[in-house]
This record gives structure tokens, C-alpha cells and sequence, in this order.
């Protein structure tokens, strides 16, 4: 397979290409064609040009293109999610949910089109009208990361399109064949040339390029926390409007009075689904005293016996780890880890599968300490640090001590300890009774502290990280008004 660049309504070959590969067989997959600086320049310049037309496109049209959009994804589901799942190695059932999270993305954001919705506010003066409305920001810069590269970008490219923006798109080097696969439907449905186009590039200087370029005016970023602050900075620097979505230390908090079994099946999918790959991962179980044994005994058991191996198998439950760097660093700490005294009651291994791919062997780990590697530490793996706390309130203090805010359950019957907790805890997702993973598109999304810089994606709240508010005030009384001044002379 090959696969180019996408600029100007027109599939670009590079000068040089790169390759990306199948994570579960070390096999190429296909070859690329490297963007470089320049390319991006030229995206720059059509997604200028067709900004002017596509802002005045009039918004329940775009709607209905991302509705065609939607329907398109839906008779190509199973051939996006077969290419998914080769190119970034979740497991098949997994990856149709991840193009179904764009499905529902790009039906939500085409019934936007009609609402996009400002407000008009009474105003002080007689014969006068204001109101607030929606401005698209421009063209926008979108970086995202590999391990949902059709749902997470959709989270960007939706709201950004439906509000009158112009895209240009750098995802992860890591997931290139699915990423030109997805923009293939972009052109199927008919995009105008230049409103959406795609850079492909491993290494930095590409993605600096866009970040830097004066023509971008927004950016959005989801990927690793040291990558989105430097994209801050740059941001920061050259008066850019980010959005920045980083790194998650989610837990799962479990009450004596939860179900095992529940808790168990939930933690299980929560910590090892997407090989714990998600930002929303659970990494951390925070387990109080008297239902500790029997939670670690029942995950134990049930964490032996997870299937690993190549997602296309329908019976595999754990696909591999990205790449060998990924599995380098898991590995890495766990061996922290051990070195610090937490025990590893499963996993602790890199997993042979066939002597091929990078699988590592679902690891629980005991006796976690607070301030220690594994408690601070985002991993981005299957690996589940155990911490027993005594009471609801310190559950929560661990919680909320993390340098990051993204997702945190609880599992507890009690309905006065739920409503504490949904009160109590500090993050930007709380779930009852549920694992961390799982957020549904029409809620907003995104995390506090570290996670992020304060925006949201998805929901309606998506929309204020690619609109600009303009405040139009409409004098119809033929003569000067002036506001705070000319309807106090009684006062005087
Ligand atoms: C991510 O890992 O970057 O809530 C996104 C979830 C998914 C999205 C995860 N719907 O787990």
C-alpha cells in the first residue's frame, strides 16, 4: 500500500517516503510520502484561499456534507477499522468503535450546522439591538496522537469544519495508512479543495512548521505532555489560540460495599483495554482496606487469562503496544517500579507472541506508594498500580494529589458517597459504577491540572476552541447614542 500527503484537493507524492508498519507482525504495511516545510506552506496557502469561500458556505450546508461524511463512514466502518487495527494495533472490535466514535462525531457536528447557536441580549439604549454570533477562528493546525487516529482527530475536525474553518492535519508518523484512509472520505464526500488538508511527516520539523506558521491561527493538540506544552509556548509566543489535551493518571476508586465482579470486569477493561494505551486508561485503583484482598485475588485470576495477540483475531482481548520505544518504556518502568518496592502480583514481562510485535503482559502491581514512580507517572500501558486507602476521603486525596485531572470513577452503592465523590473529586470526567474509559461524544471532554490548559473538546464546547465571538450592536434610532453615558442624564 501507499499512501500521500493530501494538500489543495490534490494526493501529493514527497521526495522521500517514510513506512509504517503492523505493531502485531513488525510487517510493512505501507509506505508514505514525507511532507516537509514546504508542504506546508502550500497547505497554508489553499487552506487560506479556501477559507474565504467555505466561511461563507452557509452552515446547515456543511452540516450536511459532515452528514454525508457520516453516512460514508458507516458503509466503510469495517474496511476503516480492519486498517485501523492493522496500522495501530487495538483490537478489531475496538478499532469499529473508534470509527464509530467518528461516526457519531460527524452527526452530531452536522446537526450543529443548524444550530451554531449566539444569543441577543436586551441593551441599554432605546432603538437598538445586540447580539452575539459565531465567527469561525481561520485556518486551524490540528496535531494527533496515534492511539485513536480516527476518533480523536474527529473530535477536532468536525466542529472545526462545521463552524466555517479550514483544516490542516498532522497525525501521529505512527498511524499514516489509516489517517489517508480517513481523508479519502473527506474527498468522497466532496470537500471543496483546500478546506481539509493532510501532512504526513515523522520527526518534529514538520509539526514545529504548522505550530510556528503565521497563517495558523488555532491549534489543537492531544499527545504527550512534554510535546503540548512546548506547543504552549510556541502558541503563546505568536498570540495562537491553542487547545491542549495531555496526559491522564485516571483511577478507579473502589468502596468495601462495591461488587467484585463488577469492579473486577470494569477494571479489567478499563486498565488493559486499548493494551491501556487511552489517555483515559485506568493506571490506578485506589481499593479501600476491607475489599482489597478479594478485588486483587478476582483481577489476578482474570488478568492471567486475558488472550494476547493480533487484533484482526476476533478472540484476542490485548493487541501490542505501538512500537518498540513503547514497550522499552513500559518495561522500564516497571522495573522502577520493582526497584521501589511495589510487588507485582501479574505480568511484569515483555510477552513472546510468536517471537513477533511488541506485546507486554498485563501487569498488576501491590503496595504502591505515595510520591513513587508508579503512582506519579503516566505510563500509557497495561500496567495497574494498586493503593489501599482506608476511607472515601482518602480515596479522594490520592485522586486529587495527581499532577493530572482527567478521568475518575467510583464503585460504591452508597448513594450519599457517590454524590460526595461526584462533588469531591477533581478531574474532568467522574464516572459511578463504571470504569474510567468510554466517553460519549455529545458531553465535553478533556481534564484539569496538567492535563490540559482549561479547553474542552467535543460537546458544544468544542466549539468555542474554533469560533471566535463577534458582539454586533445595531443602532435603528437615527441619532448618537452613547452607551454608560447618554441614558443617565437623569441621574445627574
Ligand atoms: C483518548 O484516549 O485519547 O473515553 C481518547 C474514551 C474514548 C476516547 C479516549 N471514548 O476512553
Amino acid at each position: 500500500m501507499e499512501f500521500q500527503n493530501y494538500i489543495n484537493g490534490k494526493w501529493i507524492e514527497g521526495r522521500s517516503k517514510f513506512q509504517t508498519i503492523n505493531p502485531a507482525n513488525e510487517e510493512l504495511l505501507a509506505e508514505i510520502a514525507q511532507a516537509e516545510r514546504s508542504d506546508v506552506d502550500s497547505a497554508v496557502v489553499a487552506a487560506t484561499e479556501a477559507f474565504k469561500s467555505w466561511r461563507l458556505v452557509p452552515a446547515p450546508l456543511r452540516g450536511e456534507l459532515l452528514f454525508k461524511i457520516g453516512d460514508i463512514l458507516k458503509q466503510k466502518k469495517e474496511q476503516l477499522a480492519r486498517l485501523l487495527t492493522q496500522d495501530m494495533g487495538k483490537v478489531i472490535s475496538e478499532a469499529r468503535g473508534d470509527v464509530q466514535e467518528a461516526i457519531d462525531m460527524a452527526y452530531f457536528m452536522g446537526g450543529e450546522g443548524r444550530r451554531l447557536l449566539g444569543y441577543t441580549a436586551p441593551v441599554e439604549m432605546p432603538n437598538k439591538f445586540g447580539m452575539a454570533v459565531r465567527d469561525p477562528a481561520g485556518v486551524v493546525g490540528l496535531i494527533t496522537p496515534w492511539n485513536f487516529p480516527i476518533a480523536v482527530p474527529s473530535w477536532k475536525i468536525f466542529p472545526a469544519l462545521v463552524a466555517g474553518n479550514t483544516v490542516i492535519w498532522k497525525p501521529s508518523p505512527e498511524t499514516p495508512a489509516i489517517s489517508a484512509a480517513f481523508v479519502k472520505v473527506f474527498e468522497e464526500a466532496g470537500l471543496p479543495a483546500g478546506v481539509f488538508n493532510l501532512i504526513l511527516a515523522p520527526g518534529v520539523e514538520v509539526a514545529k512548521a504548522l505550530v510556528s506558521h503565521p497563517g495558523v491561527r488555532v491549534l489543537s493538540f492531544t499527545g504527550s505532555t512534554p510535546t503540548g506544552r512546548s506547543i504552549g509556548e510556541t502558541a503563546a509566543r505568536l498570540n495562537k489560540k491553542v487547545s491542549l489535551e495531555m496526559g491522564g493518571k485516571n483511577a478507579i476508586i473502589v468502596m468495601d460495599d462495591a461488587s467484585v465482579e463488577l469492579v473486577t470486569d470494569a477494571t479489567l477493561w478499563a486498565a488493559f483495554g486499548t493494551t491501556g494505551q487511552r489517555c483515559t486508561a485506568a493506571s490506578r485503583l485506589i481499593v479501600q482496606k476491607g475489599i482489597a484482598g478479594r478485588v486483587k485475588e478476582s483481577l489476578v485470576e482474570r488478568t492471567k487469562k486475558l488472550r494476547l495477540g493480533d487484533g484482526l483475531d476476533p478472540k484476542v482481548e490485548i493487541g501490542p503496544l505501538i512500537n518498540k520505544a513503547a514497550l522499552d518504556r513500559i518495561d522500564n518502568f516497571v522495573q522502577i517500579g520493582q526497584k521501589e518496592g511495589a510487588r507485582a502480583l501479574v505480568g511484569a514481562s515483555v510477552a513472546d507472541i510468536n517471537g513477533k510485535g511488541f506485546f507486554y503482559s498485563p501487569t498488576l502491581f501491590d503496595g504502591v506508594q505515595p510520591g513513587s514512580t508508579l503512582e506519579a507517572e503516566e505510563i500509557f500501558g497495561p500496567v495497574l498500580s494498586i493503593i489501599e486507602v482506608r476511607s472515601l476521603e482518602e480515596a479522594i486525596e490520592v485522586n486529587n494529589r495527581s499532577q493530572y485531572g482527567l478521568s475518575t470513577s467510583i464503585f460504591t452503592q452508597d448513594v450519599n458517597r457517590a454524590f460526595t465523590a461526584m462533588r469531591d473529586i477533581f478531574s474532568g470526567l467522574v464516572y459511578i459504577n463504571h470504569g474510567t474509559t468510554g466517553a460519549e461524544i455529545q458531553f465535553p471532554f478533556g481534564g484539569v491540572r496538567g492535563t490540559g490548559n482549561g479547553h474542552r473538546e467535543a460537546g458544544q464546547a468544542a466549539l468555542e476552541v474554533f469560533t471566535e465571538w463577534k458582539s454586533i450592536y445595531v443602532d435603528y434610532s437615527g441619532k448618537l447614542q452613547r452607551a454608560q453615558i447618554d441614558n443617565r442624564e437623569e441621574e445627574m
